[in-house]
């Protein structure tokens, strides 16, 4: 008897201890690692099945999910007010200010979680999960710990996104005062920009610096190419869409972003404005030259990001459809 209850003190204080320890770990953030462990132990797993699926299926669907994120996350905090759709009350919500992709694929993931476990697995967890899912299926990184147990916030604004989403156009002092606002540093900038390895753009978003003369410092060959895509403003060619990056596979998560940056084949003024200061450039030369520590420090500010201005405990609630606000 005694014997037993001192060993069971004993498993009492061991726990103590680890939950001390991963309480420093996060410190300043509510969220903890496995949050649904009890409530929802598929959760992640299921999140990482489907969204592995969807991914399979059209791969360039791992940048739609990544950029939801920052997305979500930029705007009132990871609440993912971003999938709220227009009602009658609130027609003017955050999806109606910049075109996204991969709303679908979310309330697919959310379909999957809900019928595992029913109305406990918020949206705003479910976008972070898949943000880093994407990471391990399109980018090769080892898995690695995304804290949850946000919630779902009720309020989505069009304006907030105008107010809080970086232009392409920034410059680098506004880039990073955009970024510290949302309490990231410019580590944190320069290492969550190579998230421009993979993915899409539209033309409108860097046709400045091809026309009417070529941006001196975008590497001429790559201008050239990317004018063979991206119609003059004003011919009437539309807005169509180039990868990324155009050097290796355009799906691919990876540090390739750094070499394009130092060769001058990033698409976006606020891509190259990371040139602009010797500790950004030499940031960039150090991610360009080291994949792994790249991995393990993009992996840490996505983590971070994960963290801004998040809604817990009780605050907000857990959506049933992703898209809409449960009543
Ligand atoms: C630093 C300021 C940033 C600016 C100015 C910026 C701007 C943009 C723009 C204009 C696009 C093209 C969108 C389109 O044409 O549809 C884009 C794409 C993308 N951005 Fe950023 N971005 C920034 C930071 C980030 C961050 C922090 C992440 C994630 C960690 C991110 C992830 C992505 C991804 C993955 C895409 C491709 C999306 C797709 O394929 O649909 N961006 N970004
Ligand atoms: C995994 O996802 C596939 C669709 O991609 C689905 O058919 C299957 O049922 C899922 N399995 C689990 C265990 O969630
Ligand atoms: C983007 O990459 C895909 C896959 O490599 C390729 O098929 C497509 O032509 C590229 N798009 C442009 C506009 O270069
Ligand atoms: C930074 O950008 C400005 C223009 O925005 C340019 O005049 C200046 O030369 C650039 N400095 C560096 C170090 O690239
Ligand atoms: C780049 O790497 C070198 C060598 O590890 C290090 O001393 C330096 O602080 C790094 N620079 C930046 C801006 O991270």
């Amino acid at each position: 008897m005694a014997a037993s209850s001192r060993c069971k003190a004993m498993v009492l204080l061991a726990f103590a201890a680890a939950a001390a320890l991963s309480t420093a770990s996060l410190a300043q953030s509510p969220l903890q690692n496995n949050f649904y462990g009890s409530s929802c132990p598929q959760a992640e797993a299921t999140v990482r099945n489907v969204t592995e699926g969807i991914i399979a299926k059209d791969r360039t669907m791992g940048a739609a999910f990544v950029r939801l994120f920052f997305h979500d996350c930029f705007v009132r905090g990871c609440d993912a007010s971003i999938l709220l759709d227009p009602t009658s009350s609130n027609p003017q919500v955050e999806k109606k200010a910049i075109a996204l992709r991969g709303y679908d694929a979310v309330n697919k993931i959310k379909a999957a979680v809900e019928s595992v476990c029913p109305g406990v697995v918020s949206c705003a967890d479910i976008l972070a999960f898949a943000a880093r899912d994407s990471a391990v299926v399109s980018g090769g990184f080892s898995s690695f710990d995304m804290p949850s147990g946000r919630r779902d916030g009720v309020l989505s604004n069009f304006f907030d996104v105008l107010q809080n989403i970086p232009s392409p156009i920034l410059k680098l002092q506004d880039l990073i005062k955009n970024f510290a606002a949302k309490g990231l540093n410019v580590d944190d900038l320069v290492t969550l920009s190579g998230a421009h390895s993979f993915g899409q753009a539209h033309c409108s978003f860097f046709n400045g610096r091809l026309y009417t003369t070529v941006d001196p410092t975008m590497d001429a060959t790559y201008a050239a190419a990317l004018k063979t895509v991206c119609p003059a403003p004003g011919s009437n060619g539309g807005d169509p869409v180039v990868n990324n990056s155009r050097v290796t596979d355009p799906n691919v998560l990876s540090n390739q972003y750094y070499s394009n940056l130092v060769t001058g084949k990033v698409l976006f003024v606020s891509d190259q404005q990371l040139m602009n200061s010797s500790y950004t450039a030499a940031k960039a030369a150090n991610s360009s030259a080291d994949a792994a520590a790249w991995m393990g420090q993009f992996a840490a500010a996505l983590v971070k990001m994960g963290g801004i201005q998040v809604l817990t405990g009780t605050a907000g609630q857990v959506r049933k459809y992703c898209n809409v606000i449960k009543s």
